[in-house]
């Protein structure tokens, strides 16, 4: 794993938008799979600002979607999907040709997830993965016990995402109980992969994250096992007597 430490949530913002930028910049149809969630927020937006100044040219990226809450309509406020064309896709002038949706409400979600794996796979995986950290290990709703071979598929949320997913919505009654998300075994084949963690409240999972075991009890976890990823944090969620070099 690479570390990269910054002062402040601010400079996560810069300097995310800098490792996407430049990946963007060396594979112009790179595939990207982007988290929702509050982190990455202030990145998409830095990117966003770059691609109206003319700075990054996002036209032939492919975006990947992470996982979405199971059995919401299109149109509901509190879809991922929703929030991920809000933050990312319509910034950077994305077309809807260009994304890897995780949704389908007429299909049942075997098939989705089928649909998905297969749309990935026929975009030729994901050259970037973009994610922040649950407050209980989890990568996309990959709750704990997750392991390393879990598939994309239908999961029950934690009590603990509940309630944290609650404070997007305005209440824990407004979460959704079931959800789609891509499996441990997509994420861990990402060639790159961008761990976003921002905030004192992250910083004894993300100690268990890169320097404690590596357990299905902590899903994220098995990125220190996994290629080039870069766990980006701020210093409010960096756990000061974990050393890295
Ligand atoms: C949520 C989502 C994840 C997200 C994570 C962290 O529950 N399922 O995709 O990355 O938790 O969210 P936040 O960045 O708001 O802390």
């Amino acid at each position: 794993m690479n570390v990269q430490i910054v002062e402040s949530p601010a400079k996560l913002d810069t300097v995310g938008a800098d490792f996407v930028a430049a990946l963007i910049g060396s594979k112009p149809s790179a595939t990207v799979l982007v988290a929702t969630g509050q982190t990455p927020m202030g990145l998409y937006a830095e990117l966003g600002a770059r691609y109206r100044r003319g700075e990054i040219d996002p036209r032939s990226i492919r975006a990947i979607q992470l996982d979405e809450y199971f059995g919401l309509s299109e149109d509901d406020p509190r879809s991922l999907y929703g929030w991920m064309k809000r933050s990312f896709v319509d910034p950077l002038g994305l077309d809807p040709d260009q994304l890897v949706r995780l949704s389908g409400d007429e299909l049942d979600p075997e098939t989705i997830c089928r649909r998905y794996d297969e749309a990935v796979r026929d975009a030729g995986g994901i050259d970037l993965s973009i994610l922040g950290l649950g407050p209980n290990g989890h990568l996309g709703f990959n709750e704990p016990p997750s392991d390393a071979d879990a598939p994309t598929r239908l999961v029950s949320l934690s009590e603990e995402s509940i309630r944290s997913n609650g404070t997007y919505w305005g209440g824990q009654d407004r979460v959704p109980r079931q959800a789609l998300t891509a499996g441990m075994n997509v994420l861990l084949r990402a060639r790159n992969t961008l761990l976003v963690v921002s905030g004192a409240h992250k910083r004894e999972i993300l100690r268990r994250t890169v320097h404690g075991p590596v357990t299905s009890e902590v899903p994220a976890s098995y990125l220190q096992d996994a290629a080039n990823v870069t766990v980006l944090a701020d210093r409010d969620a960096w756990p000061e007597d974990v050393t890295f070099n």
